[in-house]
C-alpha cells in the first residue's frame, strides 16, 4: 500500500522536490514519515537560509587549445560533499566540453569560440556514490566564454556615396559602417576609422561619417573620387588590433554652374525660298559643361528677325533654327542677324565667366532661288451678280503673278466645264457664260487656275465665290389653296378659311391680298401678316347645287418691280356637323380645275373604255375561228353558261367540248396530271344522245371500285392555252354603247355622282360605239 502511494507520487511534479525536502529534513533530523505525509512542505523548506551550492560564474578564455593536464576553470562546491558523494554535470557541453572530476573541478576539454557561443548553461547535481541517490537539489550555473580580439572589422561590399559639387565644407557625404564579430562591449569589438588618402578633401570620424573638408569640389574637374578607408578595432590602443581597408567611391553630382556659350561666333545656312514654315534650317551648337539636365539655354533672335526665324531646343540642348514664315528670294537674298544665348538658371555665380565667353553669334542665311508657282493677289475672290438677263457679262477679275525674278506670263483657266463662268486666259476677267437664276442656284464656288505660260508651267489655284443676287422675278403664290370649304350651315360672317402666300424670291416684302373679281358670296380680308381670311357674305349653300365656287385672289409682293398673280381658290360646299366638321363635300376632282379639264378627263376615260372593248372583241373573234363550229356547239355553250361557272379556274364545270373532241380525235390523251377520270374508259357511243352518254359515264363512275365516290364529275384535262369557254364579261355582249348600264356608278358613292349624272339619266350624251 505504501509502495503504490509512492509510485503515484513519483509521477507528480512536486515529487522530486519532495525528495529533496526529505533529504534536507533527514539531515536536519526530521521524521521521514512525517515528511512523506506532508507533500506540501517543499515550498517552505526551499526557503532555507543555508546555501548548499557555492559558486558564481565560471569563466573560460576562447581560442585556448586544450592543455595537458587539462585546465581547471573552477570548482563545484557543496556543503554536503564528502568522500562518499559525487558531482554530476548536465546541460550545454556537459561531459563533453566540460567535465567535472571527483574533487568537483571543472575542466575544459576543447577550444571554444566566443563568436559561436559565448555562454554555456549547465547544471550540477550531487549524488551518493553508494546509493546513487541525489544528495542535494540540482543547481544551474553558467560558464562565460571570454572574448579575445580574434576578429577583424569587415566592410560591406561596394561602398559608395555622393555629394553635389560646390557643397559647403563639412557636409556629410556618406556613412560607412564596418562590423567586428568580437565583443562590442570590449575594445576587441569597437571600431575606429581612418582615411588612408584623400585627406585633403575628406575626413572621417569614428562613427564612419565622411565629410567634405572643402567647398571647391567641382564635377566639371573631377566627378568621382576613390578613397581608401581603414577600420581598426581596439581604436584606443594604437599599434595593436585588427584592421581592414576598403575603397569608397564618392560621386560628385552636377549642379547648373556653367552657362551655355556658342561654339563659334558665326553660323551660315542656305535655305530654299520655297521652304515651308516650320522648316528646320540648322543647329546652333552650344557648349555647356554641365550635365544635360542642368543645361538650360535660352536663345533670343535679334528684334524683327524673330518674326521670321525661331529657335527651339534639340534633345542635346542645342538650338535648332527654324523658319516661321516663307522666305522670298526676290525680295531678300540674304538675312543676317545675331542670336544671344542665356543660361536661364544658374545655381550661383557660374564657373565659366568673363567677357570672352561667346554668348552672341551672327547667323547668315542665304536664300536660294527656286522656280515658284504663280501667286494670286488674293487667296479667295468673292463676287456677286444679279440673276436674270444682263448686258455686261463681266463679273470681276482675278490676277496672279509669277513671283520669280524673270516671271513668266500667266495663263488663266477654269477647269470645271460646268461652271457658268469663263475666264479670260490673258487678262483674268471672269464673265458669265449664261444667265443665272437665283431660284435655281444661289451661289457658285469654283477654282481658277493660274499657270505659267510655258510647257509644264507651275500652277496655282484660287477659289472664287460667286453669289447670285436676287431680282424680284417671281410672282407670289398661294401657299395652301387646298382646302377651303363652306358648310351648308355656315352663317354669314363665318370665316371659312385662311390663305397664305409665298414667293420664291429672296426677302419678298409683304404680300397683299385682294379679290380680283367681286364676289357676292365671299369676301377676302388681308390680315396684314402675309395671310388673308375668307369670310362668308351670305349663306344658303347646298351640296345639291353643282355650282362651283371659285375665288380669284390677286396677290402682290411688295418688291420692285412689283410682281402680282391671280390665284384661283376653289371653295367646296360641304355638309358639316357641329363645329364645322366636314361630313361630305361636293365632289370636285381638284380645286381650281376647270370644267373643261374635267371633260377632257372624262373623254380620256371613255376612249380607254372603247379601246378595251375593241381588244376584247378582237380576242373573242379570234377564238371563234379556232373552235370548229358544229351543231353541238350551241348545246355546249348553253350547258356552259347554264351553270354558274368560275371562269377558267372552275374545275367543277363540265366542259363537254373536251369530251366531244375526244370523240372526234381518238388520239387524245390527257397529257398532264394523274387524274382519276383521265383514265376512265372512253364512252363507246359518241354521236349518240348526250343524255345517254352522261348516263353511261355515271354508271361507270358508280361501279368503279377503285375510284373514290364523287358527287360531281371532274375533268382534269389539259386546259390548253386559252379557255374555250371564252369571256363571261358582259362587255363583249354589247356591240353598241346604248346597252350600257351605268347605274352602278350611283352605288359607288357621292364621289362618282357627277360621273353617274353624266351617264345615268340621259345616256344620249355618251356615244361609245366607234
Ligand atoms: C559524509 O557525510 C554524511 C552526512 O553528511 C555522513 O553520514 C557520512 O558518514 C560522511 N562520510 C564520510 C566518509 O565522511
Ligand atoms: C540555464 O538553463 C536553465 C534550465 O534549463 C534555465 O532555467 C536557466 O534560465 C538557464 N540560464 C541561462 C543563463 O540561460
Ligand atoms: C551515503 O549512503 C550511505 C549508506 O546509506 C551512508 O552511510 C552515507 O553516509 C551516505 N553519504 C552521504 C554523503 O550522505
Ligand atoms: C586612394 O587610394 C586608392 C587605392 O590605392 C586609389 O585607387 C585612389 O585613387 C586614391 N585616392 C586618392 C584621392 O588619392
Ligand atoms: C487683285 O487683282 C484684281 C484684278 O486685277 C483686282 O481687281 C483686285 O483688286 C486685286 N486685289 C488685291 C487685293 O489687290
Ligand atoms: C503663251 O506664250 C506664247 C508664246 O510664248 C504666246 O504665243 C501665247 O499668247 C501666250 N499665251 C498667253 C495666254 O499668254
Ligand atoms: C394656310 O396657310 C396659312 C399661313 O401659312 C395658315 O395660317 C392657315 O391655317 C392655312 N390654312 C389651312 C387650311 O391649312
Ligand atoms: C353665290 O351662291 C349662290 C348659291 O350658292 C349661287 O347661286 C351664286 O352663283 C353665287 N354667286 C357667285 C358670284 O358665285
Amino acid at each position: 500500500m505504501m509502495k503504490q502511494t509512492a509510485r503515484r507520487q513519483m509521477a507528480e511534479p512536486g515529487f522530486w522536490a519532495g525528495v529533496l525536502v526529505i533529504l534536507c529534513t533527514l539531515s536536519m533530523g526530521a521524521d521521514v514519515h512525517q515528511a512523506l505525509k506532508t507533500p506540501s512542505m517543499p515550498s517552505r523548506v526551499l526557503q532555507r537560509h543555508k546555501r548548499a551550492w557555492k559558486w558564481d560564474k565560471l569563466y573560460v578564455n576562447e581560442e585556448m587549445p586544450p592543455k595537458n593536464p587539462p585546465e581547471k576553470i573552477g570548482k563545484l562546491e557543496n556543503t554536503f560533499f564528502n568522500a562518499s558523494a559525487r558531482y554530476i554535470l548536465s546541460g550545454e557541453g556537459a561531459n563533453d566540453i566540460f567535465t567535472v572530476n571527483d574533487n568537483g573541478d571543472i575542466i575544459v576539454n576543447a577550444k571554444l569560440d566566443r563568436e559561436k557561443k559565448n555562454v554555456y548553461n549547465l547544471s550540477a547535481s550531487l549524488i551518493n556514490i553508494t546509493t546513487t541517490k541525489q544528495i542535494d537539489h540540482d543547481d544551474t550555473f553558467i560558464i562565460v566564454v571570454m572574448d579575445i580580439n580574434d576578429n577583424s572589422p569587415v566592410f560591406p561590399p561596394d561602398v559608395s556615396g555622393s555629394i553635389s559639387e560646390s557643397s559647403k565644407a563639412g557636409s556629410i557625404v556618406m556613412t560607412v559602417k564596418a562590423t567586428d564579430a568580437d565583443d562590442p562591449t570590449t575594445q576587441n569589438g569597437m571600431i575606429g576609422y581612418k582615411l588612408l588618402n584623400g585627406t585633403d578633401l575628406f575626413a572621417i570620424n569614428n562613427k564612419g561619417e565622411i565629410r567634405t573638408l572643402t567647398s571647391s569640389l567641382d564635377r566639371e574637374k573631377r566627378s568621382q573620387y576613390l578613397i581608401a578607408i581603414q577600420a581598426k578595432d581596439m581604436p584606443d590602443v594604437s599599434n595593436t588590433g585588427n584592421s581592414a581597408t576598403t575603397i569608397v567611391t564618392i560621386n560628385i553630382n552636377d549642379v547648373n554652374d556653367n552657362i551655355a556659350t556658342f561654339k563659334t561666333g558665326e553660323y551660315q545656312f542656305n535655305v530654299k525660298e520655297d521652304s515651308k514654315p516650320g522648316y528646320e534650317i540648322g543647329k546652333l551648337k552650344v557648349e555647356d559643361k554641365d550635365e544635360i539636365q542642368n543645361k538650360d539655354p535660352s536663345f533670343t533672335i535679334q528684334h524683327k528677325f524673330d518674326e521670321v526665324f525661331g529657335i527651339k531646343l534639340s534633345n542635346v540642348k542645342d538650338g535648332i533654327l527654324s523658319l516661321k514664315v516663307p522666305l522670298d528670294y526676290e525680295t531678300q537674298k540674304m538675312h543676317k542677324f545675331s542670336v544671344n544665348v542665356l543660361e536661364r538658371t544658374v545655381s550661383k555665380s557660374p564657373d565659366n565667366q568673363g567677357p570672352k565667353l561667346q554668348t552672341r553669334a551672327q547667323v547668315f542665311i542665304n536664300v536660294i532661288d527656286v522656280d515658284e508657282p504663280p501667286v494670286f493677289n488674293q487667296t479667295e475672290y468673292k463676287f456677286s451678280f444679279y440673276e436674270g438677263p444682263f448686258q455686261n457679262p463681266i463679273i470681276g477679275a482675278v490676277s496672279a503673278k509669277d513671283p520669280d525674278k524673270n516671271g513668266y506670263k500667266i495663263r488663266y483657266s477654269i477647269e470645271d466645264s460646268n461652271c457658268p463662268v469663263a475666264v479670260d486666259p490673258v487678262q483674268g476677267y471672269l464673265s458669265l457664260k449664261k444667265q443665272l437664276d437665283r431660284e435655281d442656284k444661289s451661289s457658285y464656288t469654283f477654282q481658277v487656275t493660274a499657270q505659267e505660260n510655258v510647257t509644264n508651267g507651275l500652277k496655282s489655284y484660287a477659289l472664287v465665290n460667286l453669289k447670285v443676287l436676287d431680282i424680284n422675278d417671281n410672282a407670289p403664290e398661294l401657299t395652301n389653296r387646298s382646302y377651303v370649304y363652306v358648310c351648308e350651315s355656315d352663317k354669314p360672317g363665318t370665316i371659312i378659311g385662311t390663305v397664305g402666300a409665298y414667293d420664291k424670291d429672296e426677302n419678298s416684302g409683304r404680300f397683299r391680298f385682294t379679290l380680283a373679281k367681286r364676289n357676292l358670296n365671299f369676301s377676302l380680308y388681308d390680315n396684314g401678316d402675309n395671310t388673308a381670311r375668307i369670310e362668308l357674305k351670305q349663306g344658303g349653300f347646298s351640296t345639291e347645287h353643282s355650282v362651283e365656287h371659285v375665288l380669284e385672289i390677286e396677290i402682290t409682293d411688295g418688291g420692285t418691280p412689283e410682281q402680282k398673280s391671280i390665284n384661283l381658290l376653289q371653295i367646296k360646299v360641304c355638309t358639316c356637323q357641329t363645329g364645322r366638321r366636314v361630313e361630305y363635300c361636293m365632289a370636285y376632282t381638284r380645286t381650281g380645275m376647270s370644267v373643261s379639264a374635267l371633260l377632257a378627263i372624262l373623254l380620256c376615260i371613255v376612249t380607254i373604255l372603247v379601246i378595251v372593248i375593241l381588244i376584247v372583241l378582237r380576242r373573242r373573234y379570234q377564238k371563234e375561228i379556232l373552235v370548229t363550229k358544229s351543231s353541238g356547239e350551241i348545246h355546249e355553250q348553253l350547258v356552259s353558261y347554264d351553270e354558274e361557272g368560275g371562269g377558267e379556274m372552275d374545275t367543277n364545270g363540265y366542259d363537254v367540248s373536251i369530251l366531244s373532241s375526244a370523240c372526234h380525235d381518238s388520239s387524245f390523251r390527257p397529257s398532264t396530271g394523274p387524274s382519276l377520270y383521265a383514265v376512265v374508259k372512253k364512252p363507246s357511243a359518241c354521236k349518240g344522245d348526250m343524255a345517254m352518254m352522261i348516263e353511261v359515264k355515271k354508271d361507270e363512275a358508280d361501279h368503279d371500285r377503285d375510284g373514290i365516290p364523287y358527287d360531281t364529275l371532274h375533268i382534269y384535262g389539259c386546259e390548253g392555252s386559252e379557255s374555250l369557254s371564252g369571256s363571261l364579261s358582259s362587255l363583249d355582249s354589247s356591240s353598241s354603247g346604248s346597252n350600257l348600264d351605268y347605274n352602278f356608278l350611283h352605288e359607288w358613292g357621292p364621289r362618282f355622282r357627277t360621273l353617274a349624272q353624266l351617264y345615268g339619266v340621259d345616256g344620249s350624251d355618251s356615244d361609245s360605239s366607234d
